[in-house]
């Protein structure tokens, strides 16, 4: 093959091209094997925006009941949301009543969930979308209400009755690693003895880690997604320590990630008040660069243009839900810049650059197209397209050329690289 400034292409770089598509398909470890979360879930969880505000007479707007799950929904119907592949909406901690019923089943609190969960799956469902519930493997959960240990088969068969379709299971008040262990595999096993198809969403490598390193592949094998690290909160610091975590793991955790089981590095909280907007892209392209859930916790009553744009960026969001489901990596931190890639589908590279530099404006950063993608993200040349912060087209560039960015500080610039 010849370039365009007459330099022949060795025949090898080709073959190399070929020999890494046939690589990247290769499946990861094996996967719980109900057929969902092909790739990473997308939806709405209330945790990090709403908490566990139960006081429904002074924070009738806020607080955890049906009316703000049914607000929810009839906003990711109406609002584009829906459209762009955000389906879950999910409910977290505190919707439980304090006790179970007298057959030792959970129930929602009857003031602020006066039509039941079943009910409020009905609208959730009427609108499109699929309902998530939340519950706790230990004798409580966080927030104190009643948890499933002695209960997994019980609270699995009432989530199906009531048409639930994702569970959260968190971790709290657990006694014993084995407890944990041998919990989340029976909730696994329990929800799909139900015979329903419901996403289960693990915090069991997050609970292990001060005590033992998970055994991914095993984990892999019963959740559809798993968190390893501390709550996001609403802050760089937050977001920065994510990601921190992410890559000082990235060997032990980005392999066993792929279609049916990903690694979860907690909710976007973009369009709430703690991100800049150039933290919120660096949130964003970083989240589809990891294949993490993209599960948004905001509100969807309240949000700007700018933020709700950023979500329902089409680009990114392809990023993310990408078909070859390979979880992307840092690649290199240098003179606080880090470099990240995840390849694609098509042999195609998505590559995130983001500047750590709290001090000055704008910086410029150069680094050789030959060093992207293991060598082959622009073999021989290949078109590459910014997608964040804003979609423009940087052109035509070949394997020897270098590739000259500016990024602002704590921000992102997200480019996809593609065969010409
Ligand atoms: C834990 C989880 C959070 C949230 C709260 C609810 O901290 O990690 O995501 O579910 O519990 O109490």
């Amino acid at each position: 093959m010849k370039l365009e400034n007459g330099i022949q292409q060795p025949g090898f770089l080709l073959a190399l091209r070929f020999l890494a598509l046939v690589l990247w398909s290769f499946p990861g470890a094996r996967a719980l094997d109900n057929g969902l979360a092909m790739t990473p879930t997308m939806g709405w969880l209330h945790w990090e925006r709403f908490m566990c505000n139960v006081d429904c007479q002074e924070e009738p707007d806020s607080c955890i009941s049906e009316k703000l799950f049914m607000q929810m929904a009839e906003l990711m119907d109406s609002d584009g949301w829906k459209d762009v592949g955000y389906e879950y909406l999910c409910i977290d901690d505190c919707w439980m009543a304090p006790k179970r019923d007298s057959k030792g089943r959970l129930q929602a609190d009857p003031k602020r969930f006066p039509g039941g969960i079943q009910g409020l799956a009905n609208y959730v469902h009427s609108k499109g979308l699929k309902l998530g519930i939340y519950a706790d493997v230990g004798n409580k959960t966080c927030a104190g209400f009643p948890g499933s240990f002695g209960y997994y088969d019980i609270d699995a068969q009432t989530f199906a009755d009531w048409g639930v379709d994702l569970l959260k299971f968190d971790g709290c008040h657990c006694d014993s690693m084995e407890h944990l262990e041998n919990g989340y595999k029976h909730m696994s096993l329990a929800l799909n003895r139900t015979g329903r198809s419901i996403v289960y969403s693990c915090e069991w490598p997050l609970y292990m880690w001060p005590f033992r390193k998970p055994n991914y592949t095993e984990i892999r094998q019963y959740c559809n997604h798993w968190r390893n690290f501390d709550d996001v909160y609403d802050s760089w610091q937050s977001i920065k320590n994510i990601l921190d975590w992410t890559s000082s793991n990235q060997k032990r955790i980005i392999d066993v990630a792929g279609p049916g089981g990903w690694n979860d590095p907690d909710m976007l909280v973009i369009g709430n008040f703690g991100l800049s907007w150039d933290q919120q892209v660096t949130q964003m392209a970083l989240w589809a660069i990891m294949a993490a859930p993209l599960l948004m916790s905001n509100d969807l009553r309240h949000i700007s243009p700018q933020a709700k744009a950023l979500l329902q960026d089409k680009d990114v969001i392809a990023i993310n839900q990408d078909p070859l489901g390979k979880q992307g990596y840092r690649l290199r931190k240098e003179d606080n810049i880090e470099v990240w890639e995840r390849p694609l589908s098509d042999l195609a590279w998505a590559v995130a650059m983001v500047n750590l530099q709290e001090i000055g404006g704008p910086r410029f950063y150069t680094i050789s197209i030959a060093s992207l993608g293991q060598g082959m993200a622009c073999i021989p040349d290949c078109i590459i397209t910014q997608l964040l912060p804003v979609k423009r087209k940087l052109g035509f560039y070949q394997w020897t050329s270098d590739l000259k960015i500016q990024i602002n500080p704590t921000g992102t610039v997200l480019l996809r690289l593609a065969a010409n």
